[in-house]
């Protein structure tokens, strides 16, 4: 098992190209499920997720080409697809229940293993069995799958969701696009993997509007056909990165990248101190000189302060000027992270969703063991930050979401290498 050593080496300075999003990709690729025709996927990051994806669709029927050099993936389901998602695939990966709307869409019924627990909370899937039974689809779970039948094909229909799921969004909307007649999706997530998905599937011939906004309508219609996507930016990876110069000082141009996508994320940074600024090829983030500042956090669904950013803004509020409070809304257990940055010397208080950090003046390396994939990369940026070294263990977690970390980190001065066996 691989870890990461880094050494605080100050300032950071150069240019960080911005991958395809992971999350978009996940709900891009089941897409294929809806059509025999290929489609391709361009700008798709090499990632551990996605490999696991791959595995899952060739395990339904998918013909899958390699990833090829130019982040191009072509996928093509025009033979017999087995509706059966195994659980041996589905529990290395949670989006793989992603599958479950395209197979009922396009073979009226499948048998999709629920992934289980996840180490950030309890994650059920109850509001996707609700939003796919409003088609008309009978599930029940037998035996950890979940089997889905729709006698005579999905209906259109009506349905608002208890909360904005990103997953049960794209499931039903996915599921709707060959549903008869037409369906209409109330209190809909309206993440910009979702706008991108919607993209797509009006590539392919979908007919589908509203996506971005809480309610979305979709036509049914009887075929899609093959298309060519580009993947959206990683909006994560993008702000990851931002906060690498925000941690460390200095100037970094992230490459692709757009405020668009982080706009709730942008306003803390400068509430923060942070300057970012938009150039012709991204986004420019410097902090000059001083500490950041403290600012509190609470984290909601698009196009508020994404959770996925929480652990790793907690790493620059642990070295800011005066006291932050993070609330985590989302999820019920995501700061395992505070533990190891205490490790490190930060000064944090966790009651149940939220977590108090009182802002130290520098950070001290230490080992500190990775919990989830946006914990891991947080350990690193503070990491960049801290005096001495920090040897972060159990990266795999963080192979699942971040192509390259340490060759982009490199270009722009930091000190940090893949240690294997540790
Ligand atoms: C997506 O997960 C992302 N994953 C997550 O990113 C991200 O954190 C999350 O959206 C929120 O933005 C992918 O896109 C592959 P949800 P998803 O359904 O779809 C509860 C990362 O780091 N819920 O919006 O699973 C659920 O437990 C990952 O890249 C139910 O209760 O998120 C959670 O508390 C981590 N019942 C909340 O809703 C359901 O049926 C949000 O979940 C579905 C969800």
């Amino acid at each position: 098992m691989d870890s990461i050593l880094v050494k605080g080496n100050g300032p950071l300075n150069g240019v960080i190209p911005i991958a395809g999003a992971k999350n978009a990709c996940l709900t891009l690729m089941p897409a294929t499920l809806l059509s025999e025709e290929p489609l391709t996927l361009t700008n798709a990051p090499r990632l551990s997720d996605i490999r696991t994806m791959t595995q899952l669709l060739q395990s339904l029927g998918v013909e899958v080409s390699a990833l090829q050099a130019g982040k191009v993936i072509t996928m093509s389901s025009h033979s017999d697809i087995n509706p059966v998602a195994d659980y041996e695939i589905v529990r290395k990966m949670r989006a793989s229940n992603l599958v479950l709307g395209p197979l009922l869409a396009r073979l009226g019924h499948a048998v999709v293993s629920l992934p289980g627990g996840c180490a950030i909370g309890a994650r059920p899937m109850d509001i996707h069995i609700d939003a796919l039974a409003a088609l008309g689809a009978e599930i029940d779970l037998r035996d950890g799958y979940l089997h889905a039948t729709a006698k005579g094909g999905l209906k259109g229909a009506v349905h608002e969701m208890r909360f904005a799921s990103v997953g049960a969004t794209e499931n039903f909307v996915m599921a709707a696009t060959l549903a008869k007649g037409t369906s209409v999706l109330k209190n809909a997530a309206r993440e910009p993997e979702i706008v991108d998905l919607v993209a797509c599937l009006r590539r392919m011939g979908a007919e589908i509007e509203g996506e971005g906004t809480p309610t979305i309508t979709i036509q049914g219609v009887d075929r899609l056909r093959g298309a060519t996507h580009p993947v959206v930016t990683d909006r994560i990876e993008l702000g990851t990165y931002m906060l690498a110069p925000a941690i460390c000082g200095g100037e970094v141009e992230c490459l692709g990248g757009r405020i668009d996508l982080l706009s709730a994320f942008c306003e803390k940074l400068d509430a923060a101190g942070i300057s970012v600024t938009e150039t012709a090829n991204g986004l420019k983030v410097a902090r000059k000189n001083g500490r950041v500042r403290a600012v509190d956090v609470v984290t909601e669904p698009f196009p508020g302060f994404p959770t996925d950013l929480q652990a790793q803004m907690m790493a620059l509020l642990c070295t800011a000027e005066g006291t932050s409070v993070l609330e985590e809304k989302i999820f019920e257990n995501r700061f395992m992270h505070a533990p190891e940055l205490m490790r490190m010397g930060a000064k944090i208080e966790v009651q149940g969703g939220h977590a108090t950090v009182h802002g130290v003046e520098k950070l001290r390396g230490a080992p500190v063991m990775a919990t989830d994939l946006r914990a891991s990369v947080s350990l690193i940026l503070a990491g960049l930050a801290a005096e001495g070294e920090t040897l972060v263990s159990r990266v795999y977690h963080l192979d699942r979401g971040y192509e390259r970390v340490e060759e982009k980190l490199r270009a722009c001065g930091a000190q940090i290498e893949r240690v294997a066996g540790h």
